[in-house]
């Protein structure tokens, strides 16, 4: 939510912002700015609402500098405008900031200490440029006055900050947002993601809670508030520039759908050890064995893909589940068994729904153990154990080969834990899913298909459902999350039995109801909803698996363990909300409103 990047070397700064700015902006895209000054502090400002393309068009060709900070942005304090956009400006122009995150008391700070001040913006974010000018004016270093400043915030920030009068410097600070600095040759670079800056280097140092960074073209000092000066030796990111570019592909979010096969494979190999067994660190297994109750924490998509996990490490493993939306449990906790083991899984490791629960569980002393696709995120970094996802960046906003690579993982875990508690496994799970990536390949080479359908009930309606039983109602929740967020009809993803119960009044003539069956148990009655809903007017189309079809079925998925059938159900309603979405005339991998990390509660 939020990305921000800054640049100090002899390079054109503004070509490398907005180059790194393009690469950040599935953390939000609402407006967008930069700020360059040349080594004579000489500066430029260029603000826009609407997209990096947008913000691209206004920058001056002649605005040269060789240093600068910029950000695009998810709006939280004030309208997407360009007025509201960053960098912020003191009010002399001397100082320019970007800000990611919330300052939860920006009002008493501006109250306290800047009532004389002219604000420009309704944003959270410019006390803060206000306050480092008003300490220097008071007589402290720009760091001095930064570092004091940023003792006074509460709340989350990444922030970059240039200061005309120091044009061979910009600093940064840190608390609860990412940032990272990237280390180049007579260069550095500050960045959210490792992402925006992977085309000018793969060294990057992590910065902590707490930290503040001097960055020169030569030099990273890194510095706490308390003054202690910090060593940090720079990591290589393991980051290939193809996988962060679309290629011959329009949208991200297609390219992401058709590497799910081969993501599928590549977590078995991850997770095989020498002896062509799954595996996982023995210290997660005996933590979860030693716990005599899951908690599942995540949000959206993560979280239905929790649903899924229950299911597995229920019948698999033979451990008890809870699934709870982040945001829910943090301020409500229900009352926990006494041994409670908590899995946070998030794509991004970011989010600050699922984090909140964290610090809560992690001062409760209950062990953790994150399930991301983002190594070194804050959730992997601050959970007691990670399980990698593996499944390479994912940038569409809509998630999809993360929760089938999330899947994925919770598949394995069950797996091991079964095993590890004396269960004979009543299937080959490393063959079951190498089964399933197959399948997965087959549904995806059906494209056309897809495509006619999203094309035939779609394409106008306003409303839509999803329907199934069991574990193909938990894919339905996830299907009608991904229709609705990027094409714009609201959908419902309804346990098939349950619609009857009052929400079957919305189904009129021609409203598109999608059923899913892969289950021989739940078949029959949801073969029975479908009629229900089909005798009040709906346009049904049925996803079912070979064995339980019958003719007139619309999708048949080859047949897999029914288990891990929502690996396979889960691709044709990825695909159906993407065509649908084209045929709506809507940007696939930048819907309204959304951003792909959110990192505010
Ligand atoms: C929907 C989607 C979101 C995320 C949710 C949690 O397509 O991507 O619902 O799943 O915001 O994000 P992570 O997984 O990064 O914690």
């Amino acid at each position: 939510m939020c990305g921000i990047v800054g640049y100090i070397g002899n390079q054109d700064a503004k070509e490398v912002l907005l180059q790194g700015l393009e690469k950040l902006e599935y953390r939000g895209y609402d407006s967008a700015g930069i700020f360059v000054m040349n080594t004579s502090g000489e500066g430029n400002l260029f603000k826009e609402k609407g997209r990096i393309k947008e913000l691209r068009q206004e920058v001056k060709q002649d605005a040269q500098g060789t240093a600068g900070i910029g950000h695009t942005r998810w709006a939280t304090h004030g309208v997407p405008s360009a007025m509201n956009a960053h960098p912020h400006q003191s009010e002399n122009g001397r100082f320019s900031l970007v800000h990611n995150g919330v300052i939860e008391n920006y009002r008493e700070l501006k109250e306290a200490y800047l009532q004389d001040v002219t604000f420009h913006s309704e944003t959270d974010t410019e006390v803060i440029v206000h306050l480092i000018a008003k300490f220097t004016e008071e007589g402290l270093e720009t760091f001095d006055a930064f570092k004091k400043v940023v003792q006074l915030l509460k709340g989350s920030y990444a922030l970059g900050l240039a200061d005309r009068e120091q044009p061979e410097k910009v600093f940064a600070a840190k608390n609860k947002s990412p940032l990272l600095v990237g280390v180049g040759e007579d260069f550095n670079v500050l960045c959210s993601d490792a992402m925006a800056m992977i085309r000018y280097t793969d060294q990057f140092m992590e910065l902590m809670d707490g930290e503040l960074v001097v960055l020169t073209d030569t030099a990273v000092h890194i510095e706490d508030v308390d003054g202690n000066v910090k060593e940090r030796v720079p990591y290589t990111a393991e980051l290939d520039a193809n996988d962060i570019e679309k290629g011959t592909y329009p949208y991200y979010m297609l390219k992401e759908i058709d590497e799910q096969p081969g993501v599928i494979r590549q977590l078995v190999q991850n997770y095989q050890g020498k002896n062509g067994e799954l595996e996982i660190d023995e210290e997660i297994i005996q933590a979860m064995l030693a716990s005599d109750r899951i908690y599942v924490i995540a949000a959206g998509t993560s979280n239905h893909a929790g649903w899924i996990g229950k299911q597995l490490l229920e019948k698999i493993a033979g451990i008890p589940v809870e699934v709870h939306v982040a945001s829910e449990f943090s301020y409500n906790m229900p009352l926990l068994t006494e041994k409670p083991f908590f899995i946070y899984i998030s794509q991004s490791g970011e989010t600050a729904d699922s984090r909140a629960v964290l610090v809560k569980t992690n001062e409760m002393n209950y062990p953790s153990l994150a399930i991301t696709n983002v190594a070194g995120s804050t959730l992997s970094r601050e959970s007691d154990y990670t399980l990698l996802l593996h499944a390479g960046p994912e940038i569409a906003v809509a998630s999809t080969k993360a929760y089938t690579a999330q899947i994925g993982v919770l598949a394995i875990l069950a797996d091991v834990l079964g095993r590890a508690k004396g269960k004979t496994p009543e299937f080959d799970m490393i063959h079951d899913l190498g089964i399933v990536a197959n399948a997965m390949d087959v549904v995806i080479d059906e494209k056309e298909t897809m495509e006619e359908i999203a094309r035939l009930y779609l394409s106008k309606t306003r409303s839509a459902f999803y329907i199934g039983r069991a574990m193909d109602y938990y894919v339905s929740m996830e299907a009608a999350l991904k229709l609705k967020e990027i094409s714009y009809i609201q959908t419902e993803g309804f346990a098939a039995g349950e619609l009857k119960h009052g929400t079957i009044a919305l189904i009129e003539e021609g409203v598109p109801v999608v059923a899913l069956i892969t289950n021989a148990e739940t078949a029959g009655h949801t073969r029975g909803n479908i009629e229900e809903v089909r005798s009040r007017g709906a346009a049904t189309v049925v996803v079912s698996m070979e064995g339980l079809n019958r003719e007139g079925d619309q999708i048949v998925l080859p047949e897999i363990n029914p288990l891990l059938s929502a690996l396979v159900s889960v691709i044709p309603t990825q695909l159906l909300a993407y065509y649908a979405t084209l045929h709506r005339g809507y940007d696939v991998d930048k819907p309204r409103n959304l951003a792909k990390s959110v990192t505010v509660e």
